[in-house]
């Protein structure tokens, strides 16, 4: 009987490439066999589902067989009563245990806003993963930076949710998550803002207990796969309808490293 690991991927910040990436690890996981379920805790905005429902709609379309999750679409209330938080907190933790018990992967997709399910759904991770786009605007939700020496003051905001989630979890006798910051739309060429967030990446890293990871790079095919549902996983194979280039496999390759980065099985199929 699995008892799934948890993935979160979460970030007190908009537009970094979440759900984008959540979609790409559900695919991986799929196509390794694995029993995957997913979480969409931005329910209202509802990237992640939809870009499941268009997969669906796909495969539909076109009689072809694409691997899908268990689903479960979550909306947090704007503004719940102490009661209301409560009885929420208990169903999502019960859903997402009767998740764990049925599948080996549980990929959480949550909104870049803090709320009281967003940070439950912290608390839960065995692995969290931070996308962050190569801007000291992005880094800002991680830590505060000096303007004239250009090193860490202190860990911004959405450091402190996670360093909260961390000691909630110490005080269930829960073992320590792990965290990893992932580059995301990295430039193909080599600047000195890019030089300087990695600098400042790695040194954030060693002060408050996360991974720095170099992700994926900035590619124009991640902002065509959503209406069809389809990832860079799923390029090349005939039943897909789309070609694979040159550059697909190399963002292949991107993502294959982050999933032996973070110490997950990679399995030959994908
Ligand atoms: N590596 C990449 N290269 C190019 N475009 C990307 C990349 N990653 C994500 N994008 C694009 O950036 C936009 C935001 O991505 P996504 O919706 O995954 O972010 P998000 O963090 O989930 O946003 P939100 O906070 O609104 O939920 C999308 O148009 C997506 O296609
Ligand atoms: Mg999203």
């Amino acid at each position: 009987m699995p008892k799934g690991k948890i993935i979160v991927i979460g970030n007190e910040k908009g537009g970094t490439g979440k759900s984008t990436l959540a979609m790409h690890l559900i695919v991986w996981f799929l196509c390794c066999k694995k029993n995957v379920a997913s979480v969409d805790l931005d329910g209202r905005q509802g990237t992640l589902t939809h870009y499941i429902q268009n997969r669906s709609d796909y495969a539909n379309l076109h009689h072809i067989t694409l691997g899908l999750p268990e689903h479960l679409s979550v909306t947090v209330r704007e503004n719940p009563t102490e009661e209301q938080k409560r009885d929420d907190e208990t169903a999502f933790m019960e859903q997402l245990e009767q998740l764990r018990n049925e599948n080996d992967f549980i990929i959480v997709d949550t909104p870049g806003a803090d709320s009281y399910l967003f940070r439950l759904a912290h608390m839960a991770a065995d692995i969290l993963i931070t996308p962050l786009n190569d801007s000291l605007i992005d880094l800002d939700v991680l830590a505060k930076v000096e303007p004239e020496t250009l090193t860490i003051k202190s860990p911004g905001h959405y450091a402190q949710t996670v360093w909260q989630a961390r000691q909630k979890r110490a005080s269930l006798k829960k073992p320590q998550m792990k965290w990893f910051v992932l580059r995301n739309r990295v430039m193909h060429v080599s600047t000195r803002n890019e030089k300087l967030i990695w600098k400042l990446l790695e040194a954030l890293g060693k002060r408050i207990n996360f991974t720095a990871l170099s992700g994926l790079g900035e590619r124009i095919v991640f902002r065509e796969l959503f209406l069809k549902g389809l990832t860079l996983l799923d390029l090349g194979k005939s039943k897909s309808g789309v070609s694979m280039s040159m550059t697909h496999l190399a963002a292949r390759q991107e993502l294959r490293t982050i999933l032996q980065a973070i110490g997950e099985d990679v399995c030959d199929r994908v």
